[in-house]
């Protein structure tokens, strides 16, 4: 299977410092060479329209961090899949930790953000984690389980269209990465859930994420159920997100 690696540029950016970043990114060989893994990057809204014009033609594409669940109307703040899709973006981030513990997001919204996406055109990329209090406890399993099981039940057959990125909170921003036994553990267990609530869904990829960096993607990659990456921090330097993007 392909790999995908996305960038999650989080509440960073200004114009400048996107151009900079996007020279960086073009002047690379992930636009250059043809491309073994499939490349995107989520910038905030506001910049999402600039920076899929000056990605366009390449081979890297643009997602968006957030969806909303409604198509449009009095929905004061939000941004519905149809401006997304008109601006260039091919996926939508749903269901982040970050937009989990500060904005209260519950399993069953985070799984109608997906619906969302995939019913305006654009993939969800749907993210789980445990904290480091629920590892402790023995929960993991328990968790992702549980977050994966919204949108198992609330997609149905559209299933299989969906990414999934699998991102322990306490690996996310900290510089501590799940070992890639860790995150493999992890992973064949939402491979195996997939499967089980539709056949189809096994190839489903499966990203992971929390402080993936240059010199612990390709060991992270190399397991058999991790399909790519979702990068944070290391996605805002070109350099880093490239030789990522490279490992994979
Ligand atoms: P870091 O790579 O900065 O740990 O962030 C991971 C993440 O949250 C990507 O969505």
């Amino acid at each position: 299977m392909k790999k995908l690696v996305v960038g999650n540029w989080k509440m960073h950016g200004s114009r400048a410092s996107n151009a900079e970043l996007i020279q960086g990114l073009l002047a690379s060989d992930l636009a250059t060479t043809a491309p073994r893994a499939d490349v995107a990057v989520c910038p905030p809204f506001v910049y999402l329209a600039d920076v899929a014009a000056a990605l366009q033609g390449s081979a890297i594409g643009v997602g968006s961090q957030d969806i909303s669940v409604q198509a449009q109307g009095a929905y004061t703040g939000e941004v519905a899949g149809p401006m997304l899709r008109d601006v260039g973006a091919t996926y939508a981030i749903v269901g982040h930790s970050e937009r989990r513990s500060y904005h209260a997001e519950s399993d069953q919204l985070v799984a109608d953000k997906a619906r969302a996406a995939l019913s305006h055109g654009l993939i969800p990329i749907v993210c789980v984690g445990e904290t480091l209090a629920e590892r402790e406890a023995g929960q993991t399993e328990a968790v992702v389980g549980r977050q994966l099981q919204a949108v198992i039940d609330t997609l149905g057959a559209d299933l299989a269209r969906i990414v999934v990125a699998y991102e322990p909170v306490w690996a996310i921003g900290t510089g501590k990465t799940a070992s890639p036994e860790q995150a493999q553990a992890v992973h064949a267990s939402l491979r195996a859930q997939l499967k089980s609530a539709r056949s189809e869904a096994a190839v489903v990829p499966l990203l992971y994420g929390g402080s993936v960096k240059p010199d612990n993607a390709a060991q992270l990659f190399a397991q058999p159920d991790i399909d790519g990456g979702l990068i944070g921090g290391a996605a805002l330097k070109a350099a880093d997100f490239a030789a990522i993007a490279r490992a994979a």
